[in-house]
């Protein structure tokens, strides 16, 4: 007996590359779930956090793992942002590729596996590092060693998340000897307080902002009465970085959801429900009492779930919510008032953006009700 070898087809994305633009959304060639990007919401986002970061008198370098795109990191670029921040070697890796060459690595990165890729970035002087720790910093003294050129570095100082970071009043200690380490230049601290997204009010997020600054500049009074000379004091996100400025001492932020939003951001009064620029556009496949379930679960929309959203809701019909998700089914709950039928097409608001995109190869732009562009996901899944 023979076999018949069937190969899949090559590119899973949602829309054939050959299909020509513009596609209007209900197009039988568009399959779903396909992750759309309004580009007039996009833009203004972009926009909007540019004029807020001059008013504040700091640089803008905005986190590129809310969306991982050579094309939407241009956009910002183009608006002022001075460079990008990333999280991980390979998302330092793509965007070094496509032409960024001011980066900073916000993330402990530990062993040779990871520090010799990113060899070429530091003999280009693209790249800032960040460390807690003298073990973290030795491997990046060996890296600045081999690649013939000094790493300028930031001592990440811990204001309240509790995930990484040095206490304010170590930022003297760890400073002096990092900085007598062959190879690296301490030029300043960043932090991240990502513990805002844990309060319930607008005034509790102001305070953890207030407290960002307030130990940062404890830091910096430590760190320079150890001779260090502080040039960068990063701070701020999507959620604090309304509250910080120049006068604070903050030289930069570095806010990341900002570009297309969620309902996270949402819930932390950092932005509307008209400044969400993504949603997944999905099509119901089943419909019954009070419900519809539709061809994106949680391979797709990511389990995360909040309290005040469930796993998301859609965008036309908000009395609707999202309220169970299997591997490859979304249930969407619907009230009395609401049919829909199998066939419609309906797009989901996102709960946490940053972990949609990373799941997409493609996305696609959105103007007057049409798909106009095809945005690349450069550094899809570069999480090594
Ligand atoms: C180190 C660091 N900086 C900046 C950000 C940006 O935060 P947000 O996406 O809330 O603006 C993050 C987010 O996780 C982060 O981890």
């Amino acid at each position: 007996m023979t076999s018949t070898l069937v190969r899949p087809a090559r590119a899973a994305v949602p829309l054939d590359p050959s299909v020509p633009l513009p596609v209007p959304l209900d197009d039988p060639r568009l399959a779903t779930p396909a992750l759309l990007i309004d580009l007039d919401v996009l833009d203004s986002n972009v926009a909007r956090m540019a004029a807020l970061a001059g008013r504040a008198g700091v640089a803008l370098r905005p986190h590129a793992k809310s969306h991982k795109s050579l094309a939407i990191a241009g956009r910002q670029l183009a608006a002022g942002a001075v460079g990008l921040c990333v999280a991980t070697v390979g998302e330092a890796e793509t965007f070094f590729a496509g032409g960024i060459v001011d980066l900073t690595l916000a993330y402990p990165i530990h062993g040779d596996a990871k520090l010799r890729r990113l060899r070429p970035l530091v003999a280009a002087g693209a790249l800032t590092m960040v460390t807690d720790s003298i073990e973290i910093a030795e491997g990046y003294s060996r890296l600045a060693v081999d690649a013939g050129e000094d790493i300028p570095v930031l001592l990440e100082i811990d204001t309240g998340m509790h995930r990484v970071g040095i206490p304010p009043g170590r930022a003297g200690t760890l400073g002096s000897q990092v900085a007598a380490l062959p190879g690296l230049e301490v030029v300043g601290l960043l932090t991240h307080a990502g513990h805002a997204h844990d309060v319930l009010t607008q005034p509790e997020i102001a305070a953890i902002a207030r407290d960002e600054a307030r130990l940062l500049a404890d830091a910096r009074d430590h760190a320079e009465r150890a001779g260090l000379q502080i040039t960068v004091v990063s701070a701020g996100s999507s959620l604090t970085a309304p509250y910080l400025t120049a006068a604070d001492g903050i030289t930069e932020i570095r806010p990341g959801t900002y570009v297309l939003n969620d309902l996270r951001t949402i819930t932390c009064y950092a932005c509307t429900a008209d400044q969400i620029a993504a949603s997944m556009l999905t099509t119901m496949v089943s419909v019954g009492p009070g419900r519809a379930v539709f061809d994106a679960g949680n391979k797709t929309l990511t389990p995360t779930r909040i309290e005040q959203h469930g796993y998301g809701y859609p965008r036309e019909i908000p009395d609707a919510r999202v309220g169970r998700l299997s591997e490859e089914h979304g249930v969407l709950q619907l009230p009395d008032t609401e049919q829909l039928v199998v066939g419609d097409r309906v797009r989901m608001l996102p709960v946490h953006i940053c972990a949609w995109m990373d799941l997409q190869r493609e996305v696609y732009g959105v103007r007057g009700g049409e798909i106009v562009s095809r945005i690349t996901v450069d550094a899809m899944r570069r999480s090594i």
